[in-house]
């Protein structure tokens, strides 16, 4: 019996990672990389953050054991990520209706969420946002759920359509699940305010869908709690979610994969089981987690000192990009590149999404050597005092044919 495989035509390569592939064996000098979703500083280096440093140096002094963690990792982990995502004094926290299980990075949370889903008999229907990150049509599809799409952005591509989102989630049956972007949309950088959550909230409610938080940029925006306005939107008494988090970002641990999934449950026992059930669908998928990233956050979430150092970290992290946005916002202004670019200043998390033609970022790549994504999604970290110049005036090239 000869493999499947015979028959099969070579698959496209991943469309963010895939690049990286093309980038590395472009010649040109003036090259930039701004596909990949990795914080760079100023030399282009994805540097390990002092915080992270020192917590592995104290994890060495210790020696611990690489026997395996529990199924669902290590308890301490998963209390002080819990804390994190929603703050110690939450009801949520308070009441222990809620569970958490350690996972390899942010991708790990969401697939054992998509099987834990349907091992419980949820609906096989996902709504995602229009656009989203490729990975999550990919992930849910391969998982075994039917995709349907809300659309998430206005005309302009800078300000979510809560008019159109919303109209396309009152179609959804009760118990659909929705994907929604917890902070730092990506590729869009544009997130729900406020009332934009509350409102949110209310159509969850009312449709009685089942939404699954996608969390991977906490503190990456405007800063821990700045960045989780999610949750005035969906902590309501009885309704129930999913939280996946990912500590690749926030805590530059990109090749560690340390995540974590947490469910939301109406009650302590029904979190309790539910976590049951979430454990065999880690089992018979990659049994437990790895637990060298978890380690580091955990020493670091726990420890008051490390905690101050790692705020900075994320600060200098946070602030650059921040900065950038301003730069770039004033280098398109001042170059007269035709669009409407004010509002990326405002936009958080480390993309910005351009609002280009396919044609267009081909032209990006093949004449000028910038590398961009989709519609023009930029890694809004990957933009440097050296590179800034060479890439708008490649924009401005491109916009204006
Ligand atoms: C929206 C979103 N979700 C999840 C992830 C997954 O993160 P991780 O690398 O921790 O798997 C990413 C990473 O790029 C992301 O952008």
């Amino acid at each position: 019996m000869a493999l499947p495989l015979r028959s099969l035509t070579p698959a496209p390569p991943d469309p963010i990672l895939g690049l990286s592939e093309s980038f590395k064996a472009d010649t040109r000098p003036e090259k930039v990389n701004l596909s990949v979703g990795v914080y760079v500083n100023d030399s282009g280096v994805t540097p390990v953050i002092p915080s992270v440093l020192e917590a592995e140096r104290r994890l060495l002094e210790k020696a611990g054991s690489k026997g395996y963690l529990p199924i669902d990792g290590r308890p301490g982990f998963k209390a002080a990520v819990r804390d994190l995502i929603f703050g110690a004094e939450h009801e949520i926290v308070t009441s222990g209706r809620s569970a958490t299980a350690q996972t390899p990075g942010g991708t790990g949370a969401l697939r054992v969420a998509a099987d834990f889903l349907l091992q419980a008999g949820a609906s096989k229907t996902i709504w995602l946002s229009e656009p989203t990150w490729p990975n999550h049509p990919q992930l849910f599809t391969l998982a075994g759920f039917v995709l349907r799409t809300y659309p998430y952005l206005d005309e302009s591509g800078r300000q979510v359509d809560l008019h159109k989102m919303l109209g396309a989630l009152r179609s959804a049956v009760p118990g659909d699940v929705v994907l929604l972007h917890g902070s730092c949309h990506n590729p869009s950088g544009v997130d729900p305010d406020q009332e934009t959550w509350a409102a949110i909230g209310e159509i969850v409610v009312e449709r009685e869908l089942l939404p699954v938080v996608d969390f991977a940029y906490q503190g990456f925006g405007f800063g821990l709690r700045e960045d989780a306005d999610w949750l005035a939107g969906l902590a309501r008494p009885g309704l129930e979610f999913l939280v996946c988090s990912s500590y690749s970002k926030n805590f530059a641990l990109y090749n560690e994969r340390v995540g974590a999934l947490t469910i939301v449950a109406a009650d302590p026992s029904r979190a309790a089981s539910a976590l049951s059930h979430l454990k065999i669908a880690i089992r018979a998928n990659y049994s437990n987690p790895p637990a060298h990233g978890g380690d580091i956050v955990e020493t670091i979430l726990m420890d008051p000192t490390l905690r101050a150092q790692w705020e900075v970290d994320l600060a200098v992290m946070r602030n650059r990009i921040l900065g950038n946005r301003a730069a770039l916002v004033d280098a398109l202004v001042a170059a007269e590149v035709p669009g409407m670019w004010e509002p990326i200043r405002r936009q958080r998390g480390m993309f910005a999404l351009l609002g280009l033609s396919a044609a267009q970022v081909a032209r990006l790549r093949d004449e000028f050597g910038v590398y961009v994504v989709g519609k023009g999604r930029i890694n809004v970290a990957g933009l440097t005092p050296a590179n800034l110049p060479h890439v708008v005036a490649s924009v401005k090239a491109v916009i204006e044919g």
